[in-house]
């Protein structure tokens, strides 16, 4: 369990000493390494740093070479352009570091230097309603980011804030006084079942709301019952929230993830913190009343016609809504689950709810520079015509189906090149394949960003797709085992190919990958990692025999580096949330 430190941050290290020994003003500066096509790494900090201290780069460059001399580590140092440094490492320290990592269950990777307890509030859906693309964005990447967060050390709490509350509990509610037997108990049906079994109920109450004035009014008293709290309404209110669960988990099984009971804490959760909240909202005078409803005022959110836009709290009939919930959350995360960090994954369009109630918990003290906020808002998923995503019919697309789809197209690809499979496997590992390529798909564009649903794409074995890295692992545990038993050693004596080094020096950087991306809320910073990882694997794969290579060493330091290579797409995926099978 001993974190390994990199290649690259030795020899930054190193250059960072050398530099402040041949120009002792420039203190600690960063000599800025990167990896470079012309040598291994390129050091071009040091030309602004002269600049700055009005000094001649090449001159400067040139005393730090002659400061570093070369040894096990550096193999040489270069003076390039108009003052870059080009370092190339030793084979030996590539190998001797990757040994390090290969030693250590976690591949070396450090833990932060700093961790607190974040909450995640991701995979949101809401009671009594088809969950849709968006609900999936936020599962996959709330997934992946809650597994980075876990395996730096930070301390993760999730929280699934579904839509469990609201007036439309009314309507639905009351419909079922009246048509009793139109919900079947949830322990008697299957996800699918359960939702198309809410999903006419909620037509059904939903037309007759619309078309009976009485209806309406006794669905109005229903409401006013379940925010008071009766104890009827709360049960079938209950049936409801059940029902619902039962289609949520048979999705998140489909997806591949683990979802647990206690952390799905929807928006009724914190009904009775509400009245709380804005009691403390208008004693502070964060909040203030406004034509009856109490409400929080921002400078700089105004609407078209130049009206400020504010955040409402409670309504003026008395009832609390979106934000009310959000803000109490937010009370509770701080005050009882002693949270350092609240991270949101929401969709984009949501971002506006967000910057307004992070601002008024600010202005609560309930934010402050101990505790921040973020919302994570990710961008739409759109069809593979680049339009929102919709079923020919305009209609939303059911999620079940999109991911049903998803494993059935992964079969083919699947079918087609295992042919010593039985059906059984091919359906096991089509579900790792199919679930793998959507997740991956997702994550691998900036969350930021639309991205489009392409299952073509998706499940190509060709190009950045999550089946490219489950082949490439694949294929490095056959070669593993066919190497028999031949076992993966580490030989720092021997000389490394071209390609050996590139892969060696690519893995070295796993642990600063993981590292950035946890800390930068960026999955696909680490899908990028991979998908390259891969592509050098395949160029090593392709250039340097393994079984067949010359010496005993070399087959076994080239069996090392498959080994290295497959447990870290191994781990890096598993941490995305994807499975990587050992054939394919
Ligand atoms: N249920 C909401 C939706 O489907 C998302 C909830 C997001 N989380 C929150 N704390 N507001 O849009």
């Amino acid at each position: 369990m001993a974190s390994v430190t990199s290649l690259a941050a030795t020899v930054n290290q190193r250059v960072a000493d050398a530099l402040s020994a041949a120009l002792p003003e420039a203190g600690a500066a960063d000599p800025l390494l990167r990896r470079s096509d012309r040598a291994d790494f390129q050091a071009n900090g040091l030309l602004a740093l002269a600049k700055k201290l009005g000094g001649n780069p090449r001159e400067l460059a040139g005393k730090v070479v002659e400061t570093l001399g070369t040894d096990g580590v550096l193999a040489d140092v270069e003076v390039s352009g108009p003052g870059f440094l080009n370092i190339t490492v030793a084979d030996r320290a590539i190998v001797a570091t990757l040994a390090a990592r290969a030693a250590d269950d976690r591949l070396g990777v450090p833990y932060a230097t700093t961790t607190g307890t974040t909450v995640i509030d991701y995979a949101q859906p809401n009671v009594a309603k088809e969950m849709h693309v968006g609900h999936l964005r936020s599962a996959v990447i709330g997934d992946a980011l809650r597994n980075m967060l876990d395996f730096t050390g930070e301390k993760t709490i999730g929280r699934h804030h579904i839509g469990d509350w609201g007036t439309q509990f009314g309507m639905l509610i009351q419909y079922l006084i009246e048509n009793p037997d139109e919900l079947a108990p949830a322990a008697d049906v299957d996800g699918d079942q359960a939702m198309s079994n809410l999903n006419r109920v909620y037509k059904a109450s939903r037309a007759v709301f619309d078309t009976d004035e009485e209806f309406k009014e006794r669905a109005r008293k229903r409401v006013v019952a379940l925010q008071s709290g009766d104890a009827e309404t709360l049960g079938l209110w209950q049936r409801f929230v059940d029902e619902s669960k039962v289609y949520f988990y048979s999705v998140f099984e489909k997806l591949d993830m683990e979802i647990r009971d206690d952390e799905i804490v929807g928006e009724s959760a914190y009904n009775d913190m509400m009245a709380e909240t804005a009691r403390l909202l208008e004693e502070s005078g964060v909040a203030v009343r406004s034509e009856g409803a109490l409400v929080v005022f921002f400078e700089d959110i105004k609407g078209k016609d130049d009206k400020p836009v504010p955040l409402i709290v409670q309504k003026a009939d008395g009832g609390f809504g979106y934000a009310a919930s959000d803000l109490s959350a937010i009370r509770n995360r701080v005050f009882d689950l002693d949270a350092t960090t609240l991270l949101y994954v929401v969709d984009v369009r949501q971002s506006l709810h967000f910057r307004m109630v992070f601002e008024a918990a600010r202005r609560a003290g309930w934010l402050n520079d101990q505790v921040k906020a973020h919302n994570m808002g990710y961008g739409t998923v759109l069809g593979a015509d680049g339009k929102p995503f919709k079923t020919r019919e305009g209609e939303t697309v059911r999620l079940q189906d999109l991911l049903d789809e998803a494993v059935q197209r992964a079969a083919e690809v699947v079918r087609e090149k295992a042919r010593d499979l039985t059906e059984d496997e091919i359906q096991e590992r089509a579900a790792q394949v199919g679930i793998g390529a959507v997740k991956y798909a997702d994550l691998s564009t900036s969350p930021s960003r639309d991205y489009k649903f392409d299952l073509d794409q998706m499940v190509s074995l060709n190009g950045d797709t999550s089946v490219y890295l489950q082949y490439a692992y694949a294929r490095i545990q056959s070669i593993l085992r066919k190497a028999g038993e031949t076992r993966p050693a580490a030989h720092e004596q021997l000389e490394l190919a071209p390609a050996e080094r590139a892969l060696g020096l690519h893995l070295d950087a796993f642990g600063a990958t993981v590292a950035e991306a946890a800390t930068e809320y960026a999955p696909h910073k680490l899908a990028a990692y991979l998908y390259q990882l891969a592509s050098l694997y395949t160029t090593f794969y392709d250039q340097c025999p393994v079984l067949k290579a010359d010496t005993r060493e070399q087959v076994e330091n080239r069996l090392f580096l498959c080994d290295l290579t497959a447990r870290t797409l191994h781990k890096g995926m598993a941490l995305l949330g994807i499975r990587t099978p050992e054939r394919l």
